[in-house]
């Protein structure tokens, strides 16, 4: 049966419903992941849980080691990964408290390690990333929607900015004419380095705010988003595995 992978994002540093079987400190030819693996299960189906920025919450987006906590996942038996990302909306159709399975991205980050290229013996690749997200394990999560009672938006473009400041309201006005929907700092080089690693990957965003200048978010209200959005991952996480057809 595969292993599913889950990188928890800002406000899932852990996965209440997971049955913890085991703790494995991993190390890497690129470095120690943001935390321990926690392995177990969810909906009895095997699942590998790492959090993004460790737990506690201390590794800023441009800190994680990305290749680290991708790689470990592989070496664990992982072939398939959803993760998950506290994204703010550009668009108005993507409200704070909604789920969006984005199928594209574009990548503002700089000077993070972004690929396994010409280290630990890799020979130069250059991946086919047309489509950054796995078609199939897109699917699943929209099909797994409606059985956890959720409306989940079909597809964003996530802008990924360096941060760890927020954007300016010129920065974002100039993302929404690049087309993007939503915005985040922690979804590449995660993607890129799935792709080269061949894993199935794809996102689950939750909106916890509205982008720079486009409109007010009521202070105290993101917490509040970050909260139900997580919640709602949980139930559509459970009821994805739960359909998994072994
Ligand atoms: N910008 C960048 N990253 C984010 C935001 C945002 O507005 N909200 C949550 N992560």
């Amino acid at each position: 049966m595969n292993t599913l992978g889950i990188i928890g994002g800002t406000g899932l540093p852990g996965f209440d419903g997971l049955q913890l079987q085991r703790r494995e400190t991993a190390t890497t030819p690129w470095g120690t992941p943001s935390g321990p693996l926690l392995r177990g299960r969810i909906a009895d189906r095997p699942v590998v849980f790492l959090a993004r920025h460790g737990a506690p919450h201390t590794l800023a987006p441009h800190a994680v080691n990305y290749r680290a906590n991708v790689w470990a996942l592989r070496e664990a038996g992982v072939r398939e990964v959803i993760a998950i990302n506290a994204v703010g909306g550009i668009g108005d159709e993507y409200p704070p408290g909604c789920l969006v399975i984005p199928d594209q991205l574009i990548d503002y980050t700089w000077g993070r390690e972004h690929s396994y290229c010409g280290g630990a013996g890799r020979v130069l690749q250059h991946i086919d990333f047309t489509t950054p997200y796995s078609a199939a394990l897109r699917e699943r999560l929209l099909r797994a929607a409606p059985r956890a009672g959720l409306e989940v938006i079909d597809g964003a473009v996530y802008g990924v900015t360096q941060g760890p400041r927020l954007e300016t309201a010129a920065e974002i006005d100039r993302m929404a004419r690049d087309g993007c929907g939503i915005v985040g700092m922690t979804g590449m080089p995660e993607a890129a380095l799935a792709r080269e690693l061949e894993l199935d990957y794809a996102c689950c965003a939750v909106v916890v705010n509205r982008a720079a200048g486009r409109g007010e978010d009521i202070h105290g209200e993101l917490e509040r988003w970050v909260e139900s959005g997580m919640a709602a991952v949980r139930r559509l996480v459970q009821a994805v595995l739960a359909e998994t057809v072994e």
